[in-house]
């Protein structure tokens, strides 16, 4: 399981997010999850595309609001694209079967992970997304 070291990033626009969702991906392990927190509109699915397409995923990749989980295995490592907005708890994500995916050799993505942290490992990667001041911009911590 990779250790990602505590980093708060200032991002500027949407060109920075894809540089940090290409160089997470090339640091990800079978196994990884990546928890996403932050609200609407504060770039989880925009970091989900650019981390898919870091890991070559050759599908487009689209929200997985009403599927909770799409799959995608074009890329180097098999990759879980979770949006558990209506769930309430991790309760309900391990009633879908979500243990076979986040204990399994592929790499989860989770938006609006908060709702789930209840059943998410202690190794998971915890990226919060929040708005900057300025238009386009981005803080993102990472621990
Ligand atoms: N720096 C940035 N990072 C990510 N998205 C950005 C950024 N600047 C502007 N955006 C825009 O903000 C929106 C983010 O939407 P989305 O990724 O769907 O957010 P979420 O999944 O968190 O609701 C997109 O329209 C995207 O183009
Ligand atoms: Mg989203």
């Amino acid at each position: 399981m990779r250790q990602f070291s505590e980093r708060r990033i200032s991002i500027k626009g949407v060109d920075e997010m894809r540089e940090l969702g290409l160089e997470l991906a090339a640091a990800l392990e079978p196994g990884d999850i990546i928890a996403m927190v932050g609200n609407l509109g504060t770039g989880k699915t925009t970091l989900s595309k650019y981390i898919a397409e870091g890991l070559g995923v050759t599908e487009a990749l689209s929200s997985p609001t009403f599927n909770i989980v799409k799959e995608y295995r074009s890329g180097r490592l098999p990759l879980f694209h979770f949006d558990v907005y209506r769930l309430s708890s991790g309760d309900d994500l391990v009633d879908i079967g979500a243990e076979d995916y986040l204990y399994g050799d592929g790499v989860c993505l989770i938006e609006w992970a908060d709702i789930v942290a209840d059943i998410l490992p202690e190794e998971t990667i915890v990226i919060r997304l929040e708005y900057g001041e300025n238009e386009g911009a981005r803080e993102v911590t990472i621990c």
